[in-house]
């Protein structure tokens, strides 16, 4: 049975088709949960946009007759033209009546525009639209590097808008930056472009200076294939092989806290170690990729060593 809309446009203003948006994580074989599938499952119309053969062969499992979204891109084009392409496919069969299923690989509301934007213009026309969440690369991040967001902290931007707005962010908690293999590039396809890593390590190193650490971060999406997990520093970050699917991670720059701060709250120094998020010290865990892990999946593969604090 497919779940009542929640998010429901007045009885009045009410009109015929209706559009979900669903993630299906990044290995979709795996990560797609049961309400996206059976979302998946019971729409008029699918649309799809993944990244990999075998989660588009496991959408078309569940609905042959699934349309993919990726004739949308033109190379070379931009990437902006794709997403207006993209929503006027999705929202055609909307304003004809149909149910409508979308579903964009990870969590289909994050980092992805077109999503967001399908959603807010069916339900301008009038149409119940909603979206349901899915496992994102960040996610799969904080599992493999033995991250925990809220200890220190976390601040997560698109690397393009993290330059070109000089988004002011704080050092001493993490930093997730996307599609910094893309930076300053708007088209869709080509190469991650040297000067735009050149221009982002410039900006980097300006806060936390040259050494400090980055990790490169490939999510596997396929169960028998390890994840790609780099350590580099700042300076080396225009040389280091940052591709387009990869998700960078700053490790927080040690910060005491305040003592002022402390003092409010009836707190001392020495508490430190009893705050249950002391976070100053947060670092990814190279433990965690060389575990015995009893589980069929096998362990990330770590390029370089990561340095515990
Ligand atoms: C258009 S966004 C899509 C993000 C997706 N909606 C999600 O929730 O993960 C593309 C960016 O997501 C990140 N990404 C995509 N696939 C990834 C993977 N397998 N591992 C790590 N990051 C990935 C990269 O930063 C990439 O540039």
């Amino acid at each position: 049975m497919i779940p009542r809309s929640r998010k429901r446009n007045p009885a009045s203003r009410r009109r015929k088709g209706s559009l979900v948006v669903v993630g299906t994580g990044l290995k979709a074989a795996l990560h797609l949960t049961p309400e996206a599938r059976e979302q998946i499952s019971c729409a008029d119309r699918v649309f799809y946009l993944v990244s990999d053969p075998l989660s588009e062969a496991w959408i078309k499992t569940l609905r042959p007759t699934a349309k993919s979204l990726f004739s949308c891109y033109i190379p070379g084009r931009p990437r902006m033209a794709a997403y207006r392409r993209m929503i006027e496919k999705i929202l055609a069969p909307v304003r004809s009546g149909q149910r409508v299923c979308a579903a964009f690989y990870g969590h289909p509301g994050v980092a992805v525009l077109p999503s967001h934007e399908a959603i807010r213009q069916a339900r301008k026309e009038g149409f119940d639209a909603e979206m349901l969440p899915g496992i994102s690369a960040e996610d799969c991040l904080f599992s493999e590097l033995g991250i925990d967001p809220v200890r220190s902290g976390c601040q997560s931007y698109e690397a393009t808008d993290f330059l070109a707005y000089r988004r002011r962010f704080d050092p001493s908690s993490a930093l997730v930056l996307w599609q910094a293999g893309v930076v300053g590039n708007l088209d869709y396809g080509g190469r991650p472009t040297r000067s735009g890593l050149r221009v982002l390590a410039q900006r980097l190193a300006r806060v936390y200076g040259r050494q400090h650490e980055v990790v490169l971060y490939e999510a596997s999406l396929l169960p028998v294939q390890p994840s790609t997990i780099r350590s580099t520093t700042v300076g080396e970050l225009p040389t280091a092989g940052v591709t387009a699917g990869m998700t960078l991670f700053l490790p927080p720059r040690p910060h005491p806290p305040d003592s002022q701060m402390l003092r409010s709250l009836g707190l001392r120094q020495s508490d430190q170690s009893s705050f249950p998020f002391a976070g100053s010290r947060h670092r990814p865990d190279v433990r965690l990729f060389s575990c015995n892990s009893p589980c069929t999946h096998p362990a990330p593969r770590v390029s370089r060593p990561l340095q515990p604090s």
